[in-house]
């Protein structure tokens, strides 16, 4: 069964359940009446309407027994062999999981290790969708390009902490690469839409945000949400990868890299009016929205 009538009728599983996207889409799930399993490599305590498993998906099973649908929100390169350990005649009939643009951004990055990303993450597509037609599942994949929303993502809150920390942004050159950041409560309420529209089974969408901008008009809005004078400072590229060489050494901007840096005048955007036609996605503006930053300290 590809299409839920009935969410009462199927259970839901949801890997990376601690990820941003999950902390707006279990309650959605709850919401809309499915019975739900919750996972994590951590302990964590049930709630009245949540199972949390622990379980490290490189190398556990999903012990499926009753109807079901999985939303996949780890990492893609796991779901593949979590699939092919799976029964035979588990009754698992539809799969949402969550990839990335990156697989088209990153292909020609300078940076090895990134190259390698979009490389896994393609593979992982290809992998999923035979995984899926040999077993008969309904599948829906997500590519979405920068996700923020509950202060767990690494650019929005990222730009946000340094901010705070230091009074200034640096950019490199006048940072105008244009940006489409994405509420991961939208993506949340997408995982819903597409599981009762029959359109959206064996497709995979590119997901945007709302508002389009460059990446400096980007840092401005965050600047006015934490009501801050934006102070902006361009910075050539030499002095950048020296300062980032020495910012690595802390746990916080261990992230940072020269390519990340370079993408700042990059335009990375991506149309999202297939979804739009499909199921009716219509992601928030990122101006004007609380950017998640009154959202409640998660504790994993
Ligand atoms: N962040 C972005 O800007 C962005 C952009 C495009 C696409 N995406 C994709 O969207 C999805 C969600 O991204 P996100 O940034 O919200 O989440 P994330 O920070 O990448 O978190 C991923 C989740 O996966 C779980 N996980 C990782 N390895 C695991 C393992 N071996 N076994 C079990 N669980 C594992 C983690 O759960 P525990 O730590 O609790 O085990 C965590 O909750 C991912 O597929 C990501 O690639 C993200």
């Amino acid at each position: 069964m590809a299409i839920l009538t009935d969410f009462n009728q199927h259970h839901a599983w949801v890997t990376g359940a601690t990820s941003q996207i999950g902390y707006f889409l279990l309650p959605r799930l709850q919401a809309v009446g499915f019975a739900v399993t919750a996972l994590s490599r951590q302990a964590r305590s049930n709630s009245a309407d949540i199972i949390w498993q622990q379980a490290d998906l490189l190398t556990s099973s999903l012990p499926i027994t009753q109807p079901s649908v999985l939303f996949h929100l780890a990492p893609l390169p796991l779901l593949p062999p979590l699939l092919a350990r799976l029964p035979a005649h588990a009754p698992l009939t539809r799969i949402i999981a969550f990839s990335s643009t990156s697989c088209f951004t990153k292909t020609a990055s300078p940076d090895p290790k990134e190259r390698a990303i979009a490389a896994q993450l393609t593979q992982a597509e290809k992998a999923l969708i035979n995984e899926c037609q040999a077993r008969g599942i309904a599948w829906t994949l997500f590519r979405p390009t920068l996700v923020y929303g509950c202060r767990l993502d690494k650019n929005v809150t990222f730009i946000a902490q340094f901010i705070r920390r230091f009074g200034f942004f640096p950019l490199l050159g006048r940072g105008t690469g244009l940006r489409q950041p994405v509420h991961a409560d939208d993506l949340a309420a997408a995982c819903i839409q597409v599981c009762i529209e029959p359109k959206t089974t064996n497709k995979a969408y590119n997901l945007s945000g709302g508002e389009t901008l460059e990446y400096r008009d980007m840092v401005k809005a965050i600047f006015q949400h934490l009501e801050q004078k934006p102070r902006i400072i361009s910075i050539p590229l030499p002095l950048f990868k020296m300062m980032t060489f020495f910012l690595r050494w802390l746990p916080a901007y261990a992230h940072l890299s020269a390519a990340m840096i370079a993408r700042m005048n990059q335009d990375l955007c991506f149309e999202h009016t297939t979804a739009y036609h499909d199921f009716g996605y219509q992601p928030r503006m990122f101006s004007h929205n609380d950017m998640g930053f009154t959202c409640q300290p998660i504790k994993h």
